[in-house]
């Protein structure tokens, strides 16, 4: 059997903002580090897209700024679902994170008076969002890569991690397997710490704004090893993507554009927010997104299924300047949104729910940490602007610091051997002439996920979905995977599907779970916040257990 081995103190797997993070200072503490990606380093995660902004409080545009307001603007964005010691580390520390980001060579924008400049973003009482134009993602991956360079971290590309190994006494995990994409051979690591930073799965729905790779596997490794689930139901629908053309549907318009005084309008001209929140466009995403939802679903929208969003009535200078890529990204398809308006239409963006962490982002599972998108907890039930890009930094660090203590206190062990055989027969077994099409199966789960588990959900519409994922999941055990060795597509779509399978199946279980509205979640049976029953976060494991956790600021 053709097998890759290779041994280092920490395993990160993704390659994002905060999986660079955390190997750049894992490396600082001196472990060796490997981090692996199963798209090309630094380029295949969604921080790369990111495009409006970093939220940290410096109150140099709102003096009146202040660590408390951060805090409770997350809470109130999040409906009170966050954990609250994790959102205190987010807002705590992300100054902090984005200064070391300067050091690394990213350059955020400036005010004339050299100080820090700060926008406007939804649902914050300050100008408090931290931003290279409108390509702050792209900065921040620039200095993160020269930082991971300098530092000597290993990475290693196209590698797809599909499970996390234990020790032989099944009490902690020793490293992780895959395949290599390049040859589909079987690559093992040997780590003493590992961490999951491989973001969430907008590909469950057919329009996200992510980029292609986020698919969950991370996340689902940890489920399969036995880690806690959080929030499941949580997932945030940006108000703004492309709608046309097709191929660029789902693509993101930044919540720069509504930050600089962009204005969506329905099909009467209407500028419509003011009906739904009296912060209009700067309502928080899950509101925007519904209220952009409900314009087009009763008749207010284009006809290709969307509204618009202009900034027409801005200066010409400041669109060109803090809002550089959105010129081009409209340009290039033939758009000239300096004097027409944008087609806008809510997109899958980011899972708040995921893996639980604790302070030190550690799972339950021993030796497994997580990072950013992939974990839950700090945005709660909806996630503000600009938090995400923060939330890369911050919890990229503690992962960094707290898997290398661990390093420091652990020997390499060798893996349950058995584990990794039983992996290797599963894959094996995939590689099959089946029935069935792994692309199309993932086209089906979209399909699904877009008609009863999105933006609106209810009670028959979710147990459908329940019924078409079961059945889906059948078709999974009779896939088409030509025998080709050499980026063999249909083989990592297959291994991909199953995951999402089982990911869109935890949305659903927990989405079922959760009879009200709060955050992103919205029942149209269950149409009203319930805090008396349902301020708690439901926690789902692979052994079929539900438990709850308190939420809220105060004990009853
Ligand atoms: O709209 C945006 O620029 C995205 C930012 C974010 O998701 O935080």
């Amino acid at each position: 059997m053709d097998i890759t081995e290779y041994t280092c103190d920490v395993l990160v797997i993704g390659s994002g903002g905060a999986g660079c993070k955390c190997g750049i200072v894992a490396s600082k503490n001196d472990q060796d580090v490997i981090i692996v990606s199963k798209g090309l380093t630094f380029k295949s995660g969604c921080t790369m897209l990111a495009e409006g902004g970093y939220n940290a409080v410096f109150g140099y545009v709102d003096e009146a700024d202040s660590l408390q307001l951060h805090i409770l603007d997350t809470l109130k964005g999040g409906a009170f679902l966050n954990d609250l010691h994790l959102v205190h580390e987010l807002v705590l520390e992300s100054p902090k994170r984005l200064i070391e980001l300067e050091s690394y060579g990213c350059l955020f924008d400036r005010q004339e008076d050299g100080r820090l400049n700060q926008r406007a973003f939804g649902g914050q009482s300050c100008r408090r969002t931290c931003f290279k134009g409108d390509q702050t993602g792209h900065e921040m991956m620039l200095g993160l890569k020269e930082e991971v360079i300098r530092e000597g971290v290993k990475t290693h590309s196209e590698v797809m991690i599909t499970k996390l190994l234990f020790d032989e006494s099944h009490s902690k995990i020793v490293g992780a397997m895959g395949i290599s994409l390049a040859d589909s051979s079987f690559v093992v690591y040997h780590s003493k710490a590992t961490v999951i930073a491989s973001g969430g799965c907008g590909w469950l729905y057919p329009v996200t704004s992510n980029a292609v790779q986020k698919t969950g596997d991370g996340i689902v490794m940890a489920y399969d090893a036995g880690a806690d689930m959080m929030d499941m139901e949580m997932v945030q629908f940006h108000p703004t993507g492309m709608v046309a053309p097709k191929s660029r549907r789902g693509v993101l318009i930044t919540e720069a554009v509504r930050g600089e005084g962009g204005h969506l309008i329905n099909t009467d001209g209407e500028r419509f927010m003011i009906n739904y929140d009296p912060r209009e466009e700067l309502a928080t995403r899950d509101i925007v997104a519904r209220s952009i939802y409900t314009e087009i679903q009763e008749g207010r929208g284009t006809e290709d299924g969307g509204v618009y969003l202009s900034v027409t009535h801005l200066p010409e200078e400041q669109v060109q300047t803090k809002l550089h890529t959105m010129v081009q990204q409209f340009k290039d398809v033939g758009v000239d949104i300096i004097n027409e308006p944008m087609v806008v239409a809510p997109t899958a963006h980011h899972f708040m729910g995921g893996i639980r962490i604790d302070g030190n982002c550690e799972s339950n599972v021993k030796n497994l940490f997580a990072a950013g998108e992939a974990t839950s907890g700090v945005h709660g039930a909806n996630r503000l602007g600009g938090n995400a890009l923060a939330d890369t930094q911050v919890f990229g660090n503690i992962a960094g610091v707290q898997s290398s203590k661990r390093a420091q206190e652990t020997e390499l062990e060798n893996p349950d051997e058995s584990e990794i055989k039983a992996e290797i027969d599963r894959i094996n077994g995939i590689w099959s002439e089946g029935t069935f099409n792994p692309e199309d199966i993932k086209n089906e789960i979209k399909e699904i996920m877009w008609n009863h588990v999105a933006i609106v959900r209810d009670e028959e519409g979710l147990l459908k979905a329940q019924d078409e994922l079961n059945a889906l999941e059948e078709k999974t055990k009779d896939m088409n995977v030509k025998s080709f060795k050499e980026y063999n597509n249909n083989l990592i779509t297959a291994l991909e599907v199953i995951s999402m399978i089982k990911l869109a199946k935890l949305i659903v279980e927990s989405a079922l779970l959760r009879k009200e509205s709060r955050g992103a979640h919205y029942r149209i049976d269950y149409p009203e916040k319930n805090d008396k029953e349902y301020l708690k976060s439901f926690v789902l494991n692979k052994n079929g257990e539900v438990s709850t956790i308190k939420r809220g600021l105060f004990d009853d």
